[in-house]
């Protein structure tokens, strides 16, 4: 919705062709008619897009890349939000799961076509902020070990109100990210809050995007 808000040009995947277009008219609904988003099953707009964002439960993450992967263009660019919330296999959401290659977006670039980038990004960003109106107030760290990936998802955050995007560094610290995420949940059940992150002490340089 932010994105389309912006001008972007989006469409949202689903595993259902059908369930993806309900979801992209709702959007159309707040984002206004001239809106460029549509929706699609999943392997149609993997097909139709140069940038990928992940955005689904961890317990279908491997499933279905695997699935895109053939459908995955030379030259996207993969986002990874996921989270690997203990809730995935009915633990709590407060919690995480142990990933074999350390973080969600590390299993991804592990499942992805040789020569993806694979960037890890908004798992600190929640749903309930992105959703209100106005600017959010939280940042997005980057990370990814394409660093000509890195400018490229910070200038799409700071099309989102509000977001400062941070390059992070490495692909490996996106496990890092992912953690902070299972913090934040906790604090929002523990103090009914919808919790972001803000990085302080940094020079304006590293939140500025040229
Ligand atoms: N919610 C947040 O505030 C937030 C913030 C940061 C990061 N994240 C992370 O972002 C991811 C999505 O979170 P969410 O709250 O949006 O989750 P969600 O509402 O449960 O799932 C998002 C969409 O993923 C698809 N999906 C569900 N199960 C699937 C499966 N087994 N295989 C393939 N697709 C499946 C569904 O779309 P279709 O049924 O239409 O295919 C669903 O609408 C999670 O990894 C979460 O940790 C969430």
């Amino acid at each position: 919705m932010r994105w389309a808000e912006a001008g972007e040009t989006v469409i949202v995947g689903s595993r259902d062709a059908k369930r993806a277009q309900d979801a992209a008219d709702k959007i159309k609904v707040r984002a206004g008619a001239n809106a460029k988003i549509s929706g699609a099953e999943n392997i149609a707009a993997c097909n139709a897009a140069d940038l990928l964002v992940l955005t689904i439960p961890f317990e279908g993450h491997a499933a279905l890349l695997k699935q895109l992967k053939p459908a995955i263009r030379p030259g996207t660019i993969v986002i990874d939000a996921t989270v690997p919330l203990a809730a995935s296999v009915g633990g709590r959401a407060s919690r995480t799961l142990g990933v074999w290659q350390g973080s969600a977006a590390q299993q991804t670039a592990e499942l992805v076509p040789k020569g993806i980038s694979v960037v890890a990004a908004f798992q600190n960003l929640g749903a309930e902020l992105l959703n209100a109106d106005g600017p959010v107030d939280c940042d997005v760290i980057v990370c990814s070990d394409d660093p000509a990936a890195i400018p490229i998802v910070r200038a799409l955050a700071t099309k989102i109100p509000g977001a400062r995007a941070i390059d992070g560094g490495k692909l490996e610290n996106a496990r890092i990210l992912e953690q902070i995420t299972a913090l934040l949940i906790g604090l929002n059940i523990r103090h009914k809050g919808h919790s972001g992150i803000r990085i302080t002490g940094l020079p304006p340089a590293a939140h500025e995007v040229v």
